[in-house]
């Protein structure tokens, strides 16, 4: 059994993530594993989602993006879809009051076209209503896949050389990271997955591009804000190289 105070109290503050991403796996199996249907399975995900978005507004992480239907997703079978689509209207619903009272600002990136008609509206709703706040920015991949992002962003760039907006010669990582849906939120510095997968699933591929990495057994309903805390504790005994030697890097932290 974890103990919540002694690992929070390990976390150096001053060294927290600036943007974590969380690769939300494993519903389906937990609930299978206790003998019930899928969707029991994405219904208690939603508390583990409500623990740790309440965990990470506490620390003072600025950007938490969950990823919480990929494009893939709406190949699954009809009533699953439809069960999940059911429950992000409810949960939207309920938790605007909540995220406005923690000053938390909503975001959502991924092809919301796709979206039923009353979850866009429920969710146009909740980006407006909580557009004042300053605190953790919380950012909903639905219906989001990296491969549909970057050939949107293609597509984008393309119109605009066409229009003469944007000179091909002059493109460079700044103008792409302008066209991605991604475009106001600095990279993720660490990125977690849940359930004992080990892969990225079409996530985020161009912005992970320094993330740490970090793979939990834990599936998704059972995560709660000691496991993120486990997690960050992990980033925080890396050395981050960024191509650079461990000298360098050590020297620069000597230097201050
Ligand atoms: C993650 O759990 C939630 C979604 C993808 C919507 P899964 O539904 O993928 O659960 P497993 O991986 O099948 O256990
Ligand atoms: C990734 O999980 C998508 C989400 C968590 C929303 P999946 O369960 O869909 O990924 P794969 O199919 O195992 O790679
Ligand atoms: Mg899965």
């Amino acid at each position: 059994m974890l103990h919540q105070e002694p690992l929070l109290s390990k976390i150096n503050k001053d060294r927290l993530p600036r943007h974590i991403a969380i690769i939300m796996d494993g519903n389906g199996r937990w609930a299978e594993e206790k003998g019930q249907e899928r969707l029991y399975g994405h219904f208690h995900g939603v508390e583990s989602v409500r623990d740790i978005v309440e965990g990470a507004a506490e620390l003072g992480i600025q950007y938490l993006t969950l990823y919480a239907f990929s494009t893939e997703n709406w190949d699954r079978p009809q009533q699953e879809v439809e069960g999940l689509m059911g429950l992000l209207v409810d949960t939207i619903h309920k938790e605007v009051p909540i995220l406005n009272k923690n000053n938390i600002r909503l975001h959502v990136i991924g092809d919301m076209k796709m979206l039923p008609e009353n979850a866009y509206r429920e969710l146009q709703e909740a980006l407006q209503m909580t557009e004042k706040n300053t605190g953790l920015n919380l950012i909903m991949a639905l219906s989001y896949s990296s491969r549909w992002e970057l050939v949107n962003a293609v597509k984008n760039i393309a119109r605009d050389v066409k229009t003469g907006k944007v000179d091909p010669e002059g493109i460079c990582a700044d103008t792409l990271q302008n066209y991605l849906t991604t475009s106001e939120f600095p990279d993720p510095e660490l990125m977690i997955r849940t359930s004992g997968e080990y892969r990225i699933s079409n996530f985020l591929l161009y912005q992970l591009a320094y993330a740490e990495l970090y793979f939990t057994n834990t599936r998704w309903p059972d995560f709660r804000k000691e496991n993120l805390y486990e997690a960050i504790l992990d980033f925080q005994s890396r050395e981050r190289r960024f191509g650079k030697t461990g000298q360098q890097i050590q020297e620069e932290t000597t230097l201050g």
